[in-house]
């Protein structure tokens, strides 16, 4: 099923702004509730997140149930004209579940039962949480499904892949093999289990704790996050049936949780993701601004539609090495990155500061200070009145020209494979350096799974170590090239298929004739070896893998110097009507940069601005607004002398220079109002 289409109505066209309201916490203080009230109305805030960690106050023992807290808390916030989000319970089992139903708890692969502790620790597979889940769903559907403030649910918190070993889970792994192999001979095949004895003769001997099968280790990770979607399913199945009119989702994180969410996705009737980034750590934002535009980038690409960021911290986390407050104009900014992203929300963990608990220290709207006169607070009412007058952004689509391809599975699989270099294989990192080119330069650029994705769309896809190329990507990429597409395919890609074999007869796999070349083997480079290539008529770095290519017909643009003399490092083919090129080896990102300037002037690929974009800067366009984003810590002037614009709110002109303050945005849109 695609849950998108499938049901579920939609949210309201204005942009949210809110946070997870853990009332629960707040019980036996009568006065917060009515505090709350007047200061959500302070910050704009018009939507709030319950229930999400409060099945032990819902239901204390089996079958005994209150909820009387939670409709004080709905009734209130809905005349104080807010909407809820209502959480499902299940991504914290309350202690009389485990304690009476042990099966509920995860296994480790040694066969030990974790203690009741913690959160997000359940077993998806256990049929008796399955029921419990099921049960505690169907009240609450019920009780609120048809409440006037309730517009989504939000179906347990977090979700992650990690695995649990218990018979029940290998169980369905095994009838998960026999659904996808059908013979044992099918799997020992896929799984190339001659290699050190490992050949199976029956289901029953399969066991996925074997970091040297890996077949097995790839199928235990999909299973494990397959499970996750099918336990979703079924505690989500008494929210669709009873209230088929309200959206159903789940809060993703970033995508190294053990989830394959390109796939996840395909399930839920919106996106959403929990937005954590680094601000400040390292004296280096632009980077911690590209690598969270990747990654909103990603939700969207999901599905291709506007996603939900469903928390971020309105102030400093408390789990980082070092957590640091936001700089003053922070906060905006970054809630408005998310927005020209594709974001319709802005929301937080969390509206009030936990008194007790692991995340005391973590900072809410409403801090330990408990007032409006603080910072944070003012900082959040401040984005609030922005929302509020950007609503007609909200549901707006994007179409970029460009795709970066991260897929999810392929990190597993090259976070299995031992390679001749295994202390640097960064995929993700190698895949925001390239999505980073795009990024600094304006040109917007989507971030596409392998799979699930029409490439037809795009005009350049980008495929940086795509190490596992599926055969079906293969045919799709061979396409995309000879209806013109460009591609650009750099080192470690296609080495493998979907069952982690490698392709014979020169890599990438399947593409050789598309690219023009073949790999014949990939050399590990050593810091002190200083390699560079040439190109563009100046020299730059290459470090940790070169692919040593044979052309075979393609053309080097740049060729390595000693010790990989006469090497290329970068070739082009035109194949058909379109154009591959290969990058060997992992580089600088000043050419990444550079490569992609050039790629974009050539095929007419072009920025949301005209103008040069500064160091730090980032701009991004959604329907009519282009959001111009100063993440550096100091004050910036941009020349924007070759077009007319306005702001975007305001409509008045603006001149032809734009100067902004540390950690400030404009908002401006080349549409005369
Ligand atoms: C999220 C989680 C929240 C809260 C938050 C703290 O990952 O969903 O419940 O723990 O982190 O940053």
């Amino acid at each position: 099923m695609t849950g998108s289409s499938e049901s579920g109505g939609s949210l309201p066209r204005f942009l949210l702004h809110g946070a997870d309201y853990n009332y629960e916490q707040w019980l036996d203080f009568p006065d917060v509730l009515d505090s709350d009230l007047v200061l959500m109305r302070e910050t704009g805030v018009n939507v709030l997140a319950v229930g999400i960690f409060s099945w032990s106050r819902l239901e204390s023992n089996e079958g005994v149930y209150s909820f009387d807290w939670l409709d004080n808390c709905f009734d209130h916030l809905y005349k104080n004209g807010q909407k809820i989000i209502l959480a499902t319970p299940s991504g914290s089992k309350p202690v009389w579940l485990s304690q009476k139903y042990p099966e509920v708890c995860q296994m480790t692969a040694s066969g030990v039962r974790h203690p009741h502790s913690g959160r997000h620790n359940h077993c998806r597979t256990s049929v008796k949480y399955r029921e419990a889940c099921v049960k505690i769903n169907t009240k609450l559907a019920q009780r609120y499904g048809t409440h006037p403030a309730l517009i989504l649910w939000h179906v347990s918190n977090e979700y992650n892949g990690m695995p649990c070993f218990c018979p029940q889970c290998i169980a369905a792994f095994r009838t998960w093999l026999e659904n996808r192999y059908k013979t044992i001979d099918t799997l020992n095949a896929a799984w190339y289990t001659d290699f050190w004895s490992h050949r199976f003769t029956s289901w029953q001997q399969i066991f996925p704790a074997d970091p040297s099968i890996h077949g097995l280790m790839l199928d235990w990770q999909r299973f494990s996050s397959d499970q996750c979607i099918d336990f979703f399913h079924a505690e989500s199945e008494p929210l669709r049936r009873i209230t088929p009119d309200v959206p159903v989702t789940t809060n993703f994180q970033k995508p190294d949780v053990g989830l394959d969410y390109h796939k996840f996705a395909q399930h839920v009737d919106i996106v959403c993701w929990d937005n954590y980034p680094e601000w400040h750590r390292t004296g280096d934002d632009e980077s911690a601004a590209i690598k969270t535009g990747f990654l909103h980038d990603l939700c969207y690409s999901y599905l291709g539609k506007p996603f939900l960021m469903m928390e971020s911290s309105p102030g400093a986390v408390n789990w980082q090495g070092v957590s640091k407050k936001k700089r003053k104009g922070m906060h905006t900014l970054s809630s408005m990155q998310a927005v020209a992203h594709g974001s319709d929300s802005v929301q937080y963990f969390q509206w009030r500061q936990s008194r007790g608990g692991i995340e005391k220290f973590h900072d809410a709207v409403v801090t330990h200070f408990g007032t409006n006169d603080t910072r944070i607070f003012r900082e959040v009412a401040e984005t609030g009145s922005l929302l509020k007058k950007l609503a007609s952004i909200a549901g707006t689509v994007k179409n970029a020209q460009a795709a970066v391809v991260y897929d999810i599975q392929n990190g597993w699989a090259l976070d299995n494979a031992q390679l001749p270099l295994n202390i640097e294989k960064n995929y993700q990192e190698e895949c925001i350096a390239h999505y980073g080119a795009f990024w600094k330069m304006g040109v917007p650029c989507d971030v596409i799974g392998a799979q699930y994705i029409d490439y037809s769309r795009y005009r350049i896809i980008v495929l940086p170590m795509l190490y596992m190329l599926r055969e079906e990507t293969a045919e799709k990429i061979r396409r995309f090239t000879e209806q013109g597409g460009v591609v650009v395919a750099a080192f470690l890609t296609g080495i493998v298929n979907e069952s982690d074999l490698c392709y014979l007869g020169g890599t990438p796999g399947k593409l050789t004739d598309v690219f023009g070349l073949a790999v014949e083997e990939t050399e590990t480079i050593a810091e002190y070896e200083n390699l560079v290539f040439k190109m563009y008529g100046q020299s730059w770095k290459a470090f940790h893998y070169s692919d040593r290519v044979r052309l075979g017909g393609a053309q080097a643009l740049g060729k390595f110097e000693k010790p990989e003399d006469g090497f290329p490092a970068v070739t082009s083919y035109k194949y058909k009507e379109g154009t591959a090129y290969y990058i060997c080896a992992r580089t600088e990102q000043n050419f990444l940069s550079k490569f992609y300037k050039e790629l974009c002037i050539k095929h007419d690929v072009f920025p949301c601005v005209p103008w040069e974009i500064p160091a730090g800067v980032s701009v991004q366009k959604r329907a009519d607004a282009i959001f111009v984003m100063n993440f550096n810590s100091h004050e910036i002037d941009i020349s924007v002398n070759e077009k007319k614009y306005y702001s975007f709110l305001g409509g008045e002109a603006v001149g032809s220079k734009i100067t902004l303050a540390p950690y400030d945005l404009i908002i401006i849109t080349d549409k005369k109002a």
